[in-house]
């Protein structure tokens, strides 16, 4: 976990007498200076650039912050696109990473300039036809290098062999041969194969494949690759016990890589970009919640006033998130709770057999590290009203960036007025 709640149980009393609970809290000091150490690791770089996964943390306020500290946004659909436009960030600075797209989000993408990252070699003349018989100037492929990532099996995204996402080894070649003959100009060539790893050996692992496949287009095809991208999938310290991934380790090992792989085949300077989400607003973002029942049957449960639908990790992966309660920091931890929601579905659980100081009714609990793909990751069911963000800006005060969920949201798709009259 990353120890880094600012609010005492005081400040945080105040805090929800003004914005009820639940609610996310995100510290915008704290990104801020997580972004420029993550800038300042990676500036060893000639080109160097992170694309927001918008995604993670899809609120305009918070790709504000990120643009101004020199990030680009990668998205993964048509609304992605726009938030990424609205937020300041345009044209080649937005990375357009969807899968199976409708024609209609790729025509979006090439309208603002952004760079498209084709997922299949058949999406080559489906962009086509959507743009009217012509390929963007620039491309970028999406690789999966199959069983030449040895780096394990990872939870969230399986094993590449297994993964739904990018080119093989075979196709990628002939994918870039293609675009050439179209009269592509620029190249770009990505991968995401790992997804909260901690390991930084598993990331010079994924810069070594794509290094070596850029030579191997260069000699083979005749294409420079002018950016590489290394995805998402560094991780951040859930739990208690590990530990921040030191960004200078992966930078230097990856620029070693570069200079035996890259400077020698006079691919220098090569863009290294990165579309992170997870770390760059993962341990900054908090959900807070009310302790409002507490129950004993066969095991001890207290409930939230918040739910899966607002915190899906848990549930969905079995994620762990660190829970603490207010003011209770220190307090020994004397009990076992299953933390769970309101969700008529029994994985609404925050926690599981989770060791805790007593829970009052009317406590404050804090579930950490829950600023990237967390309220992002929301749904309605059964009938459930998302939580809202707030923003505590650097001088400290506060900004509602989201507001709560009314029931007039959750039907707003409904053509309530011919109820009455439908039989
Ligand atoms: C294509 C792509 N890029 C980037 C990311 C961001 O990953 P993370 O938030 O783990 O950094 C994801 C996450 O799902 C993704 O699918």
């Amino acid at each position: 976990m990353s120890d880094n709640f600012p609010l005492n149980n005081e400040q945080l009393k105040e805090l929800v007498k003004k914005f009820p609970t639940p609610f996310y809290l995100y510290d915008e000091k704290a990104i801020r200076e997580n972004m420029r150490e993550f800038t300042k690791a990676f500036s060893i770089f000639p080109v160097f650039r992170e694309h927001f996964a918008v995604k993670a943390c899809p609120n305009p306020y918070i790709l504000k912050i990120l643009a101004s500290e020199g990030c680009g946004a990668d998205c993964s659909s048509a609304p992605e696109l726009m938030l990424s436009e609205m937020s300041g960030i345009k044209k080649d600075h937005v990375i357009f990473t969807s899968n199976e797209t409708p024609a209609s989000e790729y025509q979006l993408a090439y309208k603002q300039g952004n760079i498209i990252n084709l997922d299949d070699i058949t999406h080559i003349e489906y962009l086509k036809n959507a743009l009217d018989g012509k390929l963007p100037e620039t491309i970028c492929f999406r690789y999966n290098p199959g069983s030449l990532k040895h780096g394990g099996v990872n939870s969230i995204i399986g094993k590449p062999e297994e993964a739904k996402y990018g080119l093989t080894r075979k196709q990628i070649l002939e994918a870039y041969s293609i675009c050439k003959k179209e009269g592509v100009k620029h190249f770009g060539l990505h991968t995401m194969v790992a997804s909260n790893e901690l390991n930084p050996d598993s990331f010079a692992e994924t810069a070594k494949i794509l290094f070596e496949l850029c030579v191997e287009l260069k000699e083979k095809v005749g294409v420079r690759i002018e950016f590489t991208d290394l995805g998402g999938g560094l991780g951040i310290p859930y739990r208690p016990e590990q530990k921040k991934v030191d960004y200078n380790v992966v930078a230097k090992k990856i620029r070693a890589l570069y200079d035996q792989i890259i400077v020698p085949a006079d691919l220098d300077p090569l863009g290294i970009y990165w579309e992170c989400g997870r770390p760059i607003t993962g341990p900054y973002g908090w959900l807070i919640s009310t302790a409002i029942h507490e129950k004993h049957i066969y095991r001890d449960y207290i409930a939230l006033d918040s739910c899966m639908a607002d915190l899906m990790r848990p549930g969905m992966y079995g994620a762990y998130h660190e829970l603490t309660v207010s003011g209770k920091e220190n307090a020994p931890k004397t009990e076992v709770y299953d933390v769970v929601g309101s969700l008529c579905e029994n994985c609404d659980k925050f926690a599981v057999q989770r060791s805790l100081p007593k829970i009052d009714m009317g406590d404050l609990v804090i579930v950490h590290d829950a600023g990237a793909h967390g309220r992002a990751m929301g749904f309605n069911y059964n009938g459930k009203l998302r939580a809202g963000e707030i923003l505590m800006r650097e001088d400290g005060s506060y900004k509602e960036i989201r507001r709560r969920e009314t029931v007039e949201d959750l039907f707003a798709t409904l053509d309530l007025t011919g109820v009455a009259d439908f039989n």
